[in-house]
Parts: structure tokens; C-alpha cells; sequence
């Protein structure tokens, strides 16, 4: 990449001087003649560098130097003093000058001082790049859906997220617990401190405290030096307790400990420890069931379970479906830097009726497969790989009240039954077989012979 770099210096020679100095860097010259003329160049284009002799005709260095530190604070200035003029150098580095050079050069200090002025300035775009990147991807705007049951979850999310409270989110695996727990954390007045996650359930339970507390030199075999835990790690910001239903019953009771007394210990230590964390809880299971069970305590679900966040699963808010696909094809079409494909009428309705057991994630992949699989400018059923198997469809509970309502309704024709289901899932699968056939849950041979015994024709 070129930086475009502007050079305010009133003599030619020492213009010639400088270029020639910098030419072996990847740099494109701007040139000024007075400190006018500088400003000018400056306000109407855009640089990576500015250098500035101080003395200039019409407007001096010390004053372009504070235009532009006025205009962009980041952007890196070097100032050409002259020999001996050592307040001027100060007072420039005073008013934020990158650094100075004397004239006449010296060997490379010009070269290497413009070179770290560059890599500087590349970091400080980078930096603000990424918190930009960070603020577009957490901000609870880019929590796609417009289903009532996501505006819900997203409007209690709003309500709590500047607040300390302890949080519990909730929801079937893949439906975006991490990303709704980060978007707390980064509308909160703790965003510039840490997002901590420990994975409760990746952990063995003797690591998991370690994880947690920390430990002092000597605590265990091992333990060869002091070593601070997640929770003080955390301080100022948020630790988010991921999977925390699979936490072991010694490790709940240790840290129901800690939200008591908001104090603890590290393992093997004795003084008690001080933090300031903001604790955000996921699962995907039923606490209250494994409270029953006694397989997590009841003390420290209350604890937890202050302010509950349920996101519910991808098929009980279908409307979300179609903004999610689009948003993932948007994405991916991005990332693999291609133009963005359509999502047809049938593509969309195989989408929207699929039980996506894996939700938002399950989604996201079979996009991006599409993606991959599709060459053209429009995505059909064709290019959609989604599972299939007859437990994921319905789960018992369904089934028995469909067939129950079917019975008792004065019963019915299941051959009838049977004839509409192939018909459905032939026409989802656009006449493929063997696409129908994984939709209903046959082989393909048990589908051919259905479709002739029915006389279902596929040639529509
Ligand atoms: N509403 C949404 N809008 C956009 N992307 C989403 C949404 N919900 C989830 N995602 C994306 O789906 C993927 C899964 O989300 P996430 O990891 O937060 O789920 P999870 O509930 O923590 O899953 P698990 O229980 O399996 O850990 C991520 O890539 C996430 O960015
Ligand atoms: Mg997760």
C-alpha cells in the first residue's frame, strides 16, 4: 500500500533533499511551498504522514502542526527544525508532534523516523478499525430479527445491559446466547474492560477452579508460580459463565461463595480477594429440572437466575428466517468476495420449514455451504444440504397430539395422508428423489415404489 505523505518546505533543493532521503519507501508525495498552500493541500485530501519544516513563508510549521492535530489527533506530523533550534523542537513534541528532525540530515534519522511514523499510524488505523468492527458486530442492532419474540428478548436486553445485574440467557444450542451475552457486555459502562468466557463444560472440575480462582506458587503439583484466575482477570469487566449447567456441584458451591462475600480466595492462598466483575450465565439446559435433580443448587440458581433471558429456538420464530439467510448470504458473499446471490421463492420455504434443531448456527452453515455450492446468481433448493432425520423433525410430544387431534377429529384416509406427504416433500425437493426420499424419511427405492403406487407424477 502507498501513503500518501504531505511535504511542507519552502526551498526546492531541500524538497528535492527529502524525496530523494524517503525514496526507497512505498510513498507518494505531496509538495507544498508555504504554509498556505499546505493547509489548503491538506484539508482537501487525505494522508497518512504530513512532514513540516517550522519555517515558512505565510503560515509556519508550529501552525500547520496544530491545524492538523485539530483535524485528525492521529495523524502523525514530524517537524524539520534547524539546527540548534532546540525550543522549537520542544515545543512542537508540546503540541503533539510525532517527533523532529534537524536540518541538515543526519544519515537516515529522516528514513527511520518517517518509517515508524508510518507503522504507527497503520496501528492506530487497525486499532480503530477494530473497535469499529467490534461496535458493528455487538451493537444489539446487529442481533438480526424482527420476530416479536426476539424484539422482546432484545428490549429486556436493552433494559439490562448498562446495569450490573447478574444475567441468565437462555436457549436451545446455536440460537446466539455468546452474541446476545457479548452485546450486553458492550452496552454496558464496562465495554472497554474485558469479556472473560470460561466453558463450564470444557473444563474438568479441578482445572475449572484454577481457572476461576487462580492459585498461589505451590498450591498443587504444578503450581510452580502465581497465577490469577478468570474472576480477577475479569475485574472491570464481564466474566460470562458459558455452559454453566454443566458446572460440577463443589465448583457451584465455591463460586455461590464468591457472589456472597464478593471475595475469595486463590486455591492454595489466604488472603481474601477482591473483584469487580459483572457475571453473565448461558445454558442450554433446564436448571430448574437439574435443580430437581439435585443436580445443580437451588442456592445458586436463585443467585443467578436474577434477571432470566430466554431466546427462543429458531422454528418457534419463523419470520426471523428469511432477514437471518439473507444476512448470512450478505456475509459470506463478503467474505469469499463474490457478488451476493438471490435467495429463490422455493429455497426460501424449504428454509423457513426446516426445524433447525442446530438454529441460528445450523443456518448459518447450510448457507455458507450454499454459497459454496452455488456458482450462479441465484440460490435454489438445489443448493441447500439440510439434515434431515425423523427425530429432529417432531419431537414426541407433537406427534402424539397431531395423531391424537387426527384420530378423535372422526378419524381419516392415511393413504390419502401418506399421498399428500410425498406430494409436499417431492414438490420441496423440486422432483428430486432422493431429496424427497431424506425428507420423509425412505430410501429411495421405498419412495419410487410409493410415488408409482400413488401415481404421482414427477414430470409437473
Ligand atoms: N440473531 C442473530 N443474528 C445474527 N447472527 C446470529 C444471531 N444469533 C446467533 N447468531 C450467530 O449464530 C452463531 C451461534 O451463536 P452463539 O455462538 O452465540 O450461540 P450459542 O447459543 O452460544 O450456542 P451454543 O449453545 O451452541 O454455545 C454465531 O455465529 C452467531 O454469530
Ligand atoms: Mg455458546
Amino acid at each position: 500500500m502507498h501513503h500518501k505523505v504531505l511535504i511542507a518546505e519552502d526551498e526546492s533543493r531541500m524538497r528535492e533533499v527529502i524525496t530523494m532521503l524517503l525514496s526507497d519507501l512505498p510513498l507518494d508525495f505531496v509538495e507544498a511551498r508555504d504554509g498556505k498552500e499546505a493547509i489548503d493541500l491538506f484539508d482537501n485530501d487525505t494522508f497518512s504522514l504530513v512532514v513540516t519544516d517550522i519555517k515558512l513563508p505565510k503560515v509556519n510549521g508550529m501552525e500547520i502542526l496544530q491545524h492538523v492535530k485539530m483535524m485528525d489527533s492521529e495523524l502523525p506530523v514530524i517537524v524539520i527544525t534547524a539546527y540548534g533550534s532546540i525550543e522549537n523542537a520542544v515545543e512542537a513534541i508540546h503540541l503533539g508532534a510525532f517527533d523532529y528532525v534537524t536540518k541538515p540530515f543526519k544519515e537516515d534519522r529522516l528514513r527511520d523516523c518517517v518509517e515508524k511514523a508510518l507503522r504507527i499510524s497503520r496501528l492506530t488505523s487497525e486499532v480503530r478499525y477494530l473497535r469499529k468492527e467490534i461496535e458493528r458486530k455487538y451493537n444489539f442492532g446487529n442481533i438480526i430479527g424482527n420476530s416479536p419474540q426476539i424484539c422482546d428478548v432484545l428490549r429486556q436486553a436493552g433494559r439490562v445491559a448498562g446495569t450490573n445485574t447478574t444475567v441468565l440467557v437462555t436457549g436451545e444450542s446455536g440460537t446466539g446466547k455468546e452474541l446476545l451475552s457479548k452485546a450486553l457486555h458492550f452496552n454496558s459502562a464496562r465495554a472497554a474492560g474485558p469479556f472473560l468466557p470460561v466453558n463450564c463444560a470444557a473444563i474438568p472440575a479441578p482445572l475449572l477452579e484454577s481457572e476461576l480462582f487462580g492459585y498461589e506458587e505451590g498450591a498443587f503439583t504444578g503450581a510452580v508460580r502465581r497465577q490469577k484466575g478468570k474472576l480477577e482477570q475479569a475485574s472491570g469487566g464481564t466474566l460470562f459463565m458459558d455452559e454453566i449447567g454443566d458446572m460440577a456441584v463443589d465448583v457451584q458451591a465455591k463460586l455461590l461463595r464468591v457472589l456472597e462475600s464478593h471475595s475469595f480466595q486463590r486455591l492454595g492462598g489466604s488472603t481474601p480477594i477482591n473483584t469487580d466483575v459483572r457475571l453473565i450465565a448461558a445454558t442450554n439446559q433446564n436448571l430448574e429440572k437439574l435443580v430437581n435433580k439435585k443436580l445443580f443448587r437451588e442456592d445458586l440458581y436463585y443467585r443467578i437466575n436474577v434477571f432470566p433471558l430466554h431466546i427462543p429456538p429458531l422454528r418457534d420464530r419463523q419470520e426471523d428466517i428469511g432477514p437471518l439467510a439473507n444476512a448470512f448470504i450478505r456475509d459470506f458473499s463478503t467474505a469469499f468476495g463474490r457478488k451476493m446471490p438471490k435467495l429463490s421463492d422455493k429455497a426460501l420455504s424449504l428454509l423457513v420449514a426446516h426445524p433447525w434443531k442446530g438454529n441460528i448456527r445450523e443456518l448459518k452453515n447450510v448457507i455458507e455451504r450454499a454459497l459454496i455450492l452455488c456458482k450462479g446468481d441465484q440460490i435454489t433448493t438445489r443448493h441447500l444440504i439440510l439434515q434431515t432425520s425423523n427425530n429432529l423433525r417432531f419431537n414426541e410430544m407433537d406427534m402424539e397430539k397431531m395423531v391424537n387431534v387426527m384420530i378423535n377429529g372422526g378419524g381419516f384416509d392415511i393413504v390419502d395422508l401418506e399421498t399428500r406427504f410425498v406430494r409436499r416433500a417431492m414438490h420441496l425437493a423440486k422432483n428430486n428423489v432422493s431429496k424427497a426420499a431424506r425428507l420423509l424419511g425412505l430410501t429411495r427405492p421405498t419412495l419410487r415404489y410409493r410415488l408409482e403406487k400413488y401415481n404421482i407424477d414427477i414430470s409437473e
